[in-house]
């Protein structure tokens, strides 16, 4: 058993709905089941970096019932810059972990719970490897997209945004006979244009794991308003790239947010096929909104089993989930970039099964 008084816990990175119920499970269970005092580190590893260092004492009281229901994070993240090699006003660059190591020693904290994603994961270890400070992950990321877990926290509720998306889109589709693209979150992966896109009756889904043509995805159009259908909805995550390979527009300063996939596209399908098309970009209303019930529930059993594993001092590990329970993994194996869709994902086959064009048919068909 490790000897802990003071656990920290921080947010980093884009935030998504779940985080305070996750920040909630840990209070609840360190304070009454350990006695802990807990300490939340405001705006992520910037509370610890910056001076004077921002933090607020977590009580019972904190969560007054009202932050099991909200999204964001009530303490603050951050996804900007990278403390391990941080632009200074001059041009120069500094690694800020001697900062971050006297944050933690002055608020005396024992070890450090940190909700992240892969990136996160791995900038929030080399600083606490920096410090000798005792570190337990939990994934968070709407793009569900972090190793060695089925599941993170935000996705549910993304997939429930991106459902009912599509549940308002296809009335309106069916109305004026369109044809609706919406263009999904997912950096480098599809998960929630897939899983959104099936639970949604996408007729066409686009991820950047399965190559596509623009020929491939009109031809499939073109079926559909043969067979008598009317409109069709497309689901494009915004990862995926240019028939050419390149990203679609100029990323934001953050070097991030791609969008224009589903603009693209548009323009491009305009000559090949008779139906009017329409773009909706659904950004970050995906990463609002009330928790799903799924969300939470995860968030819950992370946030418990996070604190378990810093009292029996299994560390520089992440909570994960596996098989419907909750596991715990080593943080190495974690941060090795994004979590792609698998070929033999089983929802790739159900989208298949439903008939659902996922752009790489037609090219295997042609080869
Ligand atoms: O990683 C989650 C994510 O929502 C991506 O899908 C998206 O590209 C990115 O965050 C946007 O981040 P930002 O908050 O920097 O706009």
């Amino acid at each position: 058993m490790a000897e802990i008084k003071t656990l920290g816990v921080l947010t980093s990175g884009g935030d998504c709905a779940g985080l305070n119920a996750v920040i909630r499970a840990i209070a609840y269970h360190a304070i009454q089941f350990y006695g802990w005092k807990v300490l939340g580190i405001l705006d992520g590893t910037a509370g610890l970096i910056e001076r004077p260092l921002r933090y607020r004492e977590l009580t019972l009281d904190t969560f007054d019932g009202r932050l099991l229901r909200e999204s964001g994070t009530f303490l603050g993240t951050t996804s900007k810059g990278n403390p391990l090699h941080y632009a200074m006003p001059d041009g120069s660059f500094r690694d800020l972990s001697p900062e971050f190591a006297e944050g933690v020693r002055q608020l005396g904290l024992d070890a450090l719970i940190a909700i992240g994603g892969d990136g996160s994961m791995r900038i929030v270890s080399k600083l606490c490897e920096h410090a000798g400070m005792p570190l337990v992950g939990v994934p968070k990321t709407i793009d569900n997209d972090v190793h060695c877990t089925e599941y993170s926290v935000g996705f549910a509720t993304a997939i429930s945004v991106v459902t009912e998306a599509l549940d308002r889109l296809q009335p309106t589709a069916a109305s004026h006979h369109r044809v609706m693209i919406l263009e999904v979150m997912g950096r480098d992966t599809g998960h929630i244009a897939l899983n959104g896109g099936i639970a949604g009756g996408a007729d066409i889904i686009l991820v950047p794991e399965l190559p596509y043509s623009v020929a491939g995805v009109a031809r499939r159009i073109n079926e559909l308003l043969q067979q008598g259908r009317t409109h069709a909805l497309v689901t494009v995550a915004e990862g995926v790239k240019t028939e050419e390979g390149l990203k679609a527009t100029v990323p934001n300063p953050a070097g991030k947010c791609w969008g224009g996939i589903g603009h693209y596209l548009m323009d491009k399908l305009a000559p090949l096929t008779t139906a009017e098309t329409r773009v909706t970009i659904l950004g970050h209303v995906q990463r609002g909104g009330t928790p799903s019930p799924r969300d939470r529930l995860l968030a819950s059993s992370f946030g418990v089993h996070a604190v378990q594993m810093v009292a029996q001092g299994r560390f520089f590990r992440m909570a994960a989930w596996h098989d419907r329970g909750v596991i715990d993994v080593p943080l190495a194996e974690v941060t090795k970039g994004a979590r792609t869709l698998d070929p033999d994902d089983p929802l790739i086959g159900t989208a298949r099964g439903l008939g659902i064009h996922l752009g790489d048919e037609r090219i295997k068909a042609r080869d």
